[in-house]
């Protein structure tokens, strides 16, 4: 079960994400601020992981790598167990999808006011160093894409072995429940 915020947070996420990685490098502003709408979206979404409904929350699905890790293996295998919530390989995989998206746009908010616009211009931050920004903004925004394309693949083979489409039950909120408690 995906609540109404989980599901506008998803696509609006991969809407803003997508549109400030690929359309708007050359239009700074329009880049900037898909950038900000990222953060704030993760900034919410964590807080939703603390005081929003069961699936959606921390508690609910992170569990330790080495649980991770062995659902992978079982899902690699087609014999993994499908969740209400997220599975515990998704749940590490929405972990580093967070975190990577969020330094993506901090660091670009920090970049941002070094040129002296945006919300953090003429603050401290403006004395922080520029090329190392620029390259922790680079390079995290080329892992969050990698780490997309992994998430995207990992959900249409997870699709595949459940018998049960995933991009639908985003859209809708329903899943079909075959598993909701401790991981094995
Ligand atoms: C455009 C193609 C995409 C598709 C088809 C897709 C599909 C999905 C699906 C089906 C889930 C639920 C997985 C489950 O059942 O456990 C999910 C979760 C998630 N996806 Fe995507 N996704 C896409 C793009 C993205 C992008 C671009 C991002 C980030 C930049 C992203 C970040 C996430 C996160 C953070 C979650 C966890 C939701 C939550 O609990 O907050 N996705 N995605």
């Amino acid at each position: 079960m995906w609540d109404l915020f989980l599901r506008i947070f998803h696509w609006s996420l991969a809407f803003f994400f997508l549109l400030a990685y690929f359309l708007v490098t050359d239009r700074l502003r329009l880049h900037a601020h898909a950038g900000y709408t990222v953060a704030l979206l993760v900034l919410f979404r964590v807080l939703w992981g603390v005081i929003g409904s069961r699936q959606a929350r921390f508690v609910d699905f992170v569990v330790w790598p080495w649980k991770s890790i062995r659902y992978l293996v079982l899902l690699l295998r087609g014999r993994a167990i499908s969740y209400l919530g997220h599975n515990p390989a998704g749940a590490a995989m929405i972990v580093a999808l967070l975190a990577c998206v969020l330094l993506t746009s901090l660091s670009g908010v920090a970049l941002f006011a070094l040129e002296g616009s945006g919300p953090l211009a003429n603050t401290f931050v403006a004395n922080w160093p520029g090329d190392l920004l620029a390259g922790v903004h680079e390079f995290s925004a080329n892992l969050s894409l990698a780490l997309v394309v992994i998430h995207v693949i990992g959900v249409v083979y997870s699709s595949y072995i459940y018998r049960e489409n995933l991009i639908k039950s985003m859209i809708t909120g329903k899943k079909k429940e075959t598993f909701n408690g401790e991981p094995p």
